[in-house]
């Protein structure tokens, strides 16, 4: 442990963060080794991660369970970063001052466990954090393009939250174009954020059809050197 590190992320009431659009990249802890995980983050942080992105999972939402709180408030002690803090949990809302409290920055929830979207991004917002809704391959985007002003962060899932390393799903980036084209027609401020299957082969492809940060878990720490890997990414993205 390096000692208590302050957040990074600008104050929630800044507005324009998402321009100009720009690229982030968001290394998804998951994929890394947890028994050197204070050297993983670290690593990935030199070569210019932009977020570090958080899977918290509850065996009932996802059948997997990963960690809580307690975890995240000690990555938090880690890195200076923005912790991005993707819940796929089942009751998001009961949880959220403990997110906070643990020092998320970033606080994304599903709009499949949610009953009414734009009053959970208020919530998440009321505490301080930047509010993401996010949105399995198959639910329909109604309802997250109606919640669209309240939103800083909206998460494209293109595989089925539950796990790392699976494949990107065909018909994704139809998906994020749909979104895309709401937040511009709505000058709307908010990240448009992809998860799953997202390495050099995929990104480019992803980029083009309006996403702009790019969660990455295997492809990223499952490669012989996570830091190149991340750089990688960045660079088949291409110019904007
Ligand atoms: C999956 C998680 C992802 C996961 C992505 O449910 O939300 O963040 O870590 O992993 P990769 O990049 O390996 O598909
Ligand atoms: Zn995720």
């Amino acid at each position: 442990m390096s000692g208590q590190k302050s957040r990074a992320s600008a104050s929630v009431a800044a507005t324009g963060w998402s321009r100009p659009r720009r690229i982030r990249i968001c290394p998804s802890i998951l994929s890394a080794d947890f028994a050197r995980l204070e050297e993983e983050i670290a690593r990935v942080e030199a070569a210019g991660a932009d977020f570090v992105h958080l899977d918290v999972m509850d065996g009932r939402f996802v059948p997997s369970i990963t960690f809580g709180p307690i975890v995240v408030e000690a990555i938090r002690r880690m890195t200076r970063l923005p912790l991005d803090v993707h819940l796929m949990i089942a009751e998001p809302l009961r949880h959220l001052e403990a997110f906070a409290n643990a020092g998320a920055d970033h606080v994304t929830v599903h709009v499949e466990a949610v009953s009414d979207p734009a009053p959970a991004a208020q919530a998440i917002r009321e505490r301080g954090i930047r509010a993401g809704l996010a949105i399995k391959p198959n639910t329909s985007l109604e309802p997250l393009l109606a919640a669209l002003p309240h939103l800083d962060i909206v998460l494209v899932m293109t595989v089925e939250p539950g796990a790392g390393g699976q494949a990107f799903l065909e018909g994704s980036n139809r998906r994020i174009a749909a979104v895309r084209a709401a937040i511009d027609e709505g000058a709307h401020d908010c990240l448009l954020e992809v998860d799953g299957g997202i390495g050099p082969s995929t990104v480019a492809a992803a980029a083009q059809a309006g996403a702009d940060t790019f969660v990455a878990g295997h492809s990223i720490f499952r490669a012989t050197d996570a830091a190149a890997a991340l750089r990688a990414i960045r660079a088949a993205v291409g110019p904007p």
